[in-house]
């Protein structure tokens, strides 16, 4: 996608992107800094985030790494305080690391359930309890607030050997929508992206054979997604006025059939 946003449209505002040492997490945290926000990358990979960290400073933006494991809890609740201490009270949260492990279910890769679960459900409960307070009280002091959470196309999609992931991503849409419901009226805005195919390292952790080679032949015939457009309709969702709610973004590409 060519980049539509310019300026800085994000200045003043203090945006959280977990799951930013690769992928959509780290072309999203370099395009909101890119447009005036301070961030705050989060993920385990110390090296990586300070890649992400390192580029946005190249580029005449703020960034802040906190290496945190997000099935923590208390871990991701003692970084958001630091974070508020370190940039301000954070307005913006790209609710985004997640882990996609297919196989089928007779398999009984009970260890890889329960990744998923752990990641994609817990996980992203723990960025949510621990950053909530937060944009609250920014949309108290009258400024924008941002949750945005990283589901999947595979949310909706019948798709085989896809249950686990499925069924979590299912559950961050279905959440986001209930959530919205009680914050909306509070001004705090509540969204999800659903994505279809994105070139990242994603598949790289599936160990299914037939579904890697799924992903892989996707990426080889058709013109994926690339974590670029990720990352500009993240900054559009946190760009349009405050009283507009982009609430449940499909974004595919074009070629993708499924
Ligand atoms: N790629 C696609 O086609 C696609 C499509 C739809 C939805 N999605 C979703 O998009 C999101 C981002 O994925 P991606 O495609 O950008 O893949 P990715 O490059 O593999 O990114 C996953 C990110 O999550 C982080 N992460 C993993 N476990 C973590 C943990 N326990 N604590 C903190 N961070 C953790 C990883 O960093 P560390 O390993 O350094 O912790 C990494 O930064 C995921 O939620 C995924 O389900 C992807």
């Amino acid at each position: 996608m060519s980049v539509l946003l310019s300026g800085s449209p994000l200045s003043g505002r203090v945006a959280v992107v977990s799951g930013a040492s690769s992928g959509m997490g780290a072309a999203a945290a370099e395009r909101l800094a890119a447009l005036g926000a301070k961030v705050a990358v989060l993920a385990r990979r110390k090296e990586k985030l300070d890649d992400v960290v390192k580029n946005i400073e190249t580029a005449g933006g703020t960034a802040l790494a906190y290496t945190v494991d997000v099935t923590d809890r208390a871990a991701v609740l003692e970084v958001a305080q630091r974070i508020a201490g370190d940039l301000g009270t954070v307005d913006l949260v790209f609710n985004n690391a997640g882990v996609q492990l297919i196989s089928g279910i007779e398999e009984l890769k009970v260890d890889e359930w329960q990744r998923q679960i752990d990641l994609n459900v817990t996980g992203v409960m723990n960025v949510i309890a621990a950053f909530l307070p937060q944009l609250t009280a920014s949309s108290e002091q009258g400024k924008p607030a941002d949750l945005i959470n990283t589901s999947s196309i595979a949310a909706t999609r019948i798709l085989e050997k896809f249950s686990i992931y499925s069924g979590t991503k299912a559950y961050i849409s279905h959440l986001t929508r209930l959530m919205r419901v009680e914050l909306g009226p509070k001004m705090v805005r509540v969204a999800t992206i659903e994505p279809g195919m994105v070139d990242t390292e994603l598949p790289d952790h599936v160990t299914d054979a037939d579904a890697s080679q799924l992903m892989a032949g996707l990426i080889h015939d058709i013109d994926v997604l690339q974590s670029p457009d990720i990352a500009e309709t993240i900054a559009f969702m946190a760009t349009v006025p405050r009283h507009v709610n982009l609430t449940e973004i499909t974004i595919l590409p074009t070629a993708q059939a499924i």
